[in-house]
């Protein structure tokens, strides 16, 4: 695949067009930062974290599920550190009053605004806390004060022994959670990719002290694989281990899954290994104690947690720009999402050839029956190429053709998006050709 010129503009368009995300409150001019997922969005994005939820939670005897509310306690906030410490450093422009975190102003640059170009406009810096502040009741004051969660993280902190007993768990073990979280970010940007409300994906493996190295690497490991079998290719990312200035002060080793977005190699997951500081913390804070008794070995500690937290919306948005391409098919420009089909919005789109000899109704009852297993999509309009690249740039990985052949032996083509091959299948056998096509997919490079 070759590099694509002006890759984001035209991947917002294709989204705005095909219903994969748009713009949030658009008519209103749009709110920055936030955006809505349209009808394959919601698709794609609710595979990625299925997928993720199979292989952290449900093929795993080790890991379990929690859905947190958004709103806790504002004492986990002030134990995790977040109300003191959960800040950016920014600076304002006096003159185009535009905002700036501090790390975006080069250092040759101090003083000067990199919007409006306008030399000692900058005031000093002053931090800014990334929480969203609401109140709780109908009395805004600040004994009332709670926030939006800024990471899911905390949710499963302060229930590990609710989940532990209930689950009948023992270390090392693990929980997982998808939800929203929030933060007022200072500058977002870059489409989805930093925005003020996202969702993560997010799971933290309690171990004993001492074998927490042991576990960081395996849980390296295993992540990075997991976006292989997404389908992003592997030469587009990479491990970025934090330096001392980056990690969290108290967290023993701390590496980002990095890929290479057309602004540059970003951030996709972080793998964290963060020692016993959050449930000491919340045992200070709390005054629970929140150590655990090992009744085999007759030893007890604060356990030591590795965290593994992925952006669900940074990666649909990855997924997205990992699988565009722009080919020429018999010398007409296509673009196409190589999406692997275990994500893809739309399995299977079904055609009849023309609009009339039958075709129509052998199509309708091949489009209903598959309609039972997986999402597939029926169009009769327009040419065949013109379909079939409708699908292609929607990532539908297989397109079904009910043609004259058809009629007579009961056999329809099955073309594949990404090889354009096609091949004559039986239509009583088309379920396990396509959930075996499915199954055995591999990305092309
Ligand atoms: N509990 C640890 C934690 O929250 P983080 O590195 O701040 O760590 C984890 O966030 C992941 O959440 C990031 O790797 C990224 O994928 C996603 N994320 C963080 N801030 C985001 C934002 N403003 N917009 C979209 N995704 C974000």
């Amino acid at each position: 695949m070759a590099a694509i010129k002006n890759l984001m503009d035209k991947l917002v368009g294709l989204c705005k067009r095909r219903g994969f995300i748009f713009q949030s409150s658009e008519i209103y001019g749009g709110l920055n930062s936030c955006y809505d997922y349209g009808p394959l969005g919601v698709e794609l994005k609710r595979n990625i974290k299925d997928f993720w939820w199979k292989a952290m939670v449900q093929t795993r005897d080790d890991i379990e599920g929690l859905d947190a509310s958004i709103l806790m306690h504002p004492k986990v906030w002030e134990a995790s550190g977040h109300v003191a410490n959960f800040t950016d450093p920014m600076v304002d422009c006096k003159v185009c009053k535009a905002r700036f975190r501090t790390d975006e102003i080069k250092p040759e640059k101090a003083g000067q605004c990199p919007r409006c170009g306008n030399k000692d406009s900058l005031t000093d810096a002053r931090n800014f806390n990334l929480m969203f502040k609401t109140y709780m009741g109908p009395i805004e004051e600040q004994a009332n004060v709670v926030y939006m969660r800024p990471e899911t993280a905390q949710g499963i902190y302060v229930n590990v022994y609710n989940v532990m007993q209930a689950a009948r768990q023992r270390i090392p073990f693990g929980i997982a959670q998808i939800g929203k979280a929030f933060r007022n970010e200072i500058t977002p940007g870059n489409f989805t990719f930093r925005t003020r409300e996202f969702e993560q994906m997010e799971m933290q493996f309690f171990v004993k002290p001492g074998t927490d190295m042991e576990w960081f690497e395996y849980w390296k490991a295993q992540r990075i694989q997991w976006y292989d079998t997404l389908g992003i290719r592997q030469s587009k990312l990479h491990f970025h281990e934090h330096t001392p200035q980056e990690r969290a002060f108290y967290a023993a080793a701390a590496f980002d899954i990095e890929y290479e977005f057309p602004f540059g190699w970003k951030e996709l997951e972080g793998i964290h290994n963060r020692t016993n500081y959050d449930l000491t913390k919340h045992q200070e804070y709390s005054g629970k104690d929140l150590s655990y008794f090992d009744d085999t070995t007759r030893e007890k500690y604060v356990p030591y947690i590795v965290e593994t937290s992925a952006g669900c919306d940074r990666t649909v948005l990855t997924t997205l720009i990992d699988a565009y391409d722009e080919d020429v098919i018999e010398g007409e420009a296509r673009t196409v999402l190589h999406l692997a089909p275990v994500i893809a919005p739309i399995k299977a789109g079904v055609f009849p050839l023309v609009k009339k000899e039958g075709m129509p109704e052998v199509a309708e009852k091949i489009y209903h029956d598959l309609k039972k297993h997986f999402p597939v999509f029926y169009d009769d309009g327009g040419a065949i190429g013109r379909r079939y690249r409708r699908m292609d740039e929607a990532g539908t990985p297989y397109g079904i053709t009910v043609d004259g052949q058809t009629l007579q032996d009961q056999t329809v083509t099955v073309r594949d998006r990404d090889s354009l091959a096609q091949t004559r299948v039986a239509s009583d056998k088309l379920l396990p050709f396509i959930q075996e096509k499915m199954a055995g997919y591999k990305r092309m490079e």
